[in-house]
């Protein structure tokens, strides 16, 4: 029954478009809308469906997929039919990233086209960057504050700087990530200022409250994001005389998706984008695009239905443009962002990995892997056609987003195994040499989270200020383990901009008032580039670093079990110490065993304990990295401190 009242609306949208949007070169796009359409119209009425526009929502919605789709270039839609019938493409071990501020790494867009080579020499194929998008001087969050979806900063360039910067990287196949903050505007884009001026239109963008009651019942049960900085979830407007929901900073005010206005607006934009040749979309703060009183207002259902809506949408403009969730939310959610009870992913494809990553800094504090095991085991599987996106750092705060009773399995108290790990990385703890900062203290709750960068957490930079040869030599094997675990768990490995040359915390942002209070600008560096020439320069820590992990990426790409096929299993070795797993290719028979060491002691293991045949048979087994047969002792495996390995016998290299 819906069926046929999904293509009757589709017939009388078909016949009310205007005749530009009928012309025959459209065909690719027809057949795809006819092949959607019924989920389209689903979700979309189940979201908007009691409104009385209906009907024109739903052919404004069309209008604007079928305008992104004449729009969109021919080699994008030549690459779109390419992505199609080949559509794992993103799951190939081929893939390997790196997320960058442009103005950081190389002063502008320019800069950063210029360093194009830069990238290849390292083996990174894959460029995300950070925001690029006009947002107010000063009160930005990082470039999430956009004041104009549609202009780039004009001190990082122009469009035409990024089209062009875009083109070189197709041609390098170097594929291309932009954010779209989807949750919320600036408070001086164009819609927030006409709202402010009283536009009934745009006020209806936002969520506004004449008085204290409606918010009142929100703040019950809502939690604060950055409680030092912007407590509450809501800020006064002395021009509206009316409260304006401001879930992040006061000057971040949250789009109303319960608008379908809205929903087309930030289609329009993401197609926008992937018309400019984004292969990949950002899609911030996705967890808190819907809200509800009595919720926390996260992880909300109708987020979800927004996000399946957006996906639908994209698949028929634009299918060639993957979505990456920016959820960073507890682990039994993270997972519903792929999309539930479906084979292929139904909303983003790619997920931020946060909860293997904070388990990573629960295991180098602790340099001991219970958690990291009883983690992971609990994550929900997550469907085929959908890869997580694993990093150890990136422009904000590691959040220690366990959950507690994995915490209570493993035999810590929570609020102390986490007051443990915040004061460890702050340097507070015992003889800790690591430099974090704390960000967003909530005294309420007793939360906390961390900020520095990843060479300054694992101790490099105290290192270097003791002139400690030992604890250097640690420092950089830390950076190396953390690495060869993101490149070979499963999914996409997202370095993070400077710590491929180990750059440190970077003070500066203290000499700026609109800095100050964010200590994640002290990981958020300028690059410099002296010190980048010196990975050129044998036995600095640059060259160690950028070495290993030039020679990591390269044989990464040679191993086809390090695709994301859901091919991996883990091995409880018995040693608190070791965390192993095996990745593998069943068609080629390839079989990987990753082992690592997170103790600053030498470690065993005994190769009979491990279930799989085909590494208890390994003979004579070889790490792919080195090429070497690695030392036994009594028949066990010896791994030494902070080490890993990448075992096999399947393949000659
Ligand atoms: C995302 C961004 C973060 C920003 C927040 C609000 O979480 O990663 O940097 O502060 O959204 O836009």
């Amino acid at each position: 029954m819906y069926e046929q009242v999904s293509f009757s609306l589709l017939n009388e949208i078909l016949i009310k478009l205007q005749p530009d949007l009928k012309r025959e070169e459209l065909q690719h796009f027809y057949t795809r809308l006819g092949a959607n359409f019924y989920t389209i119209f689903s979700l979309f009425r189940h979201l908007y469906g009691d409104r009385d526009d209906f009907n024109e929502q739903a052919l404004s919605l069309v209008e604007i997929m079928a305008k992104q789709y004449i729009e969109r270039p021919d080699v994008l839609k030549k690459s779109d039919i390419a992505r199609e019938q080949d559509h794992n493409w993103f799951l190939n071990q081929k893939w390997v990233g790196m997320a960058l501020y442009s103005d950081g790494f190389a002063e502008d867009l320019n800069g950063l086209k210029s360093k194009l080579s830069y990238f290849q020499e390292l083996g990174v194929n894959l460029i995300h960057i950070m925001p690029i998008l006009t947002c107010p001087k000063g009160e930005s969050d990082g470039g999430y504050a956009v004041s104009d979806f549609r202009q780039i900063n004009k001190d990082i360039g122009t469009m035409e700087d990024l089209q062009s910067l875009s083109d070189d990287l197709r041609k390098r196949e170097i594929l291309l990530t932009l954010d779209v903050v989807v949750n919320h505007t600036s408070n001086e884009h164009e819609w927030a200022r006409r709202a402010r001026s009283g536009e009934k239109k745009y006020q209806d963008y936002y969520y506004l409250f004449d008085n204290r009651e409606v918010p009142d019942m929100f703040e019950e049960t809502m939690p604060e994001i950055f409680p030092e900085t912007s407590p509450g979830n809501f800020t006064w407007c002395e021009e509206m005389q009316k409260w304006v929901m401001t879930v992040f900073n006061r000057f971040q005010w949250d789009l109303n998706y319960s608008n379908p206005e809205v929903f087309i607006e930030i289609l329009d934009i993401i197609l926008f984008w992937s018309n400019k040749g984004a292969d990949i979309v950002r899609l911030d703060a996705v967890a808190f695009l819907w809200k509800k009183i009595g919720s926390s207002s996260q992880n909300e259902r109708e987020a979800h239905l927004i996000l399946q809506l957006l996906k639908d949408c994209c698949q028929v403009t634009a299918p060639g443009t993957l979505f990456i969730a920016e959820a960073i939310v507890a682990p039994v959610e993270i997972t519903k962002y792929f999309g539930e009870d479906a084979v292929n992913a139904k909303e983003c494809e790619i997920a931020y990995n946060a909860t293997f990553m904070a388990l990573l800094w629960d295991a180098v504090a602790t340099k001991n892997t219970k958690l990291l095991y009883q983690g992971i085991g609990s994550l929900p599987n997550k469907l085929e056609r959908a890869t997580w996106l694993n990093y150890i750092r990136c422009h904000d705060d590691i959040g220690l987003g366990f959950d507690d009773n994995d915490i209570v399995r493993v035999g810590y108290e929570p609020a102390a195994h986490r007051k443990f790990l915040i004061d460890y990385y702050t340097g507070e703890y015992g003889d800790s040499n690591a430099m974090g900062l704390p960000f967003g203290r909530n005294d309420k709750t007793g939360d906390a989270r961390i900020s520095g960068s990843l060479a300054s957490l694992v101790g490099l930079e105290s290192a270097l200020q003791k002139n400690n040869p030992e604890e250097l030599e640690q420092s950089i094997q830390r950076i190396l383990l953390l690495h060869s675990l993101i490149m070979s768990f499963g999914g996409l490995p997202l370095i993070y901009y400077g710590d491929e040359v180990g750059t440190v915390n970077d003070a500066t942002y203290l000499e700026d008032e609109t800095k100050a209070n964010d200590s994640r600008w002290a990981h958020r560096p300028r690059i410099d580039w002296n010190k980048v020439e010196l990975r050129k320069k044998s036995g600095t820590p640059e060259y160690r670093i950028f070495t290993a992990l030039k020679q990591m990426i390269a044989v990464r790409k040679e191993l086809s079990s390090f695709a994301d096929f859901n091919n991996r299993e883990l091995y409880d070795v018995g040693n608190p110490h070791l965390f192993v797993f095996s990745r593998f290719n069943l068609t080629t028979g390839e079989h990987i065993l990753v082992v690592t060491n997170f103790d600053a002691s030498p470690q065993y293991l005994n190769l009979d304990d491990l279930s799989h045949q085909a590494f208890n048979q390994f003979n004579p087994m070889y790490d792919v990295i080195s090429g070497e047969t690695p030392a036994m002792f009594k028949n066990q495996l010896v791994v030494p401190p902070f080490h890993y390995y990448w075992l096999t016998d399947s393949i000659q290299r």
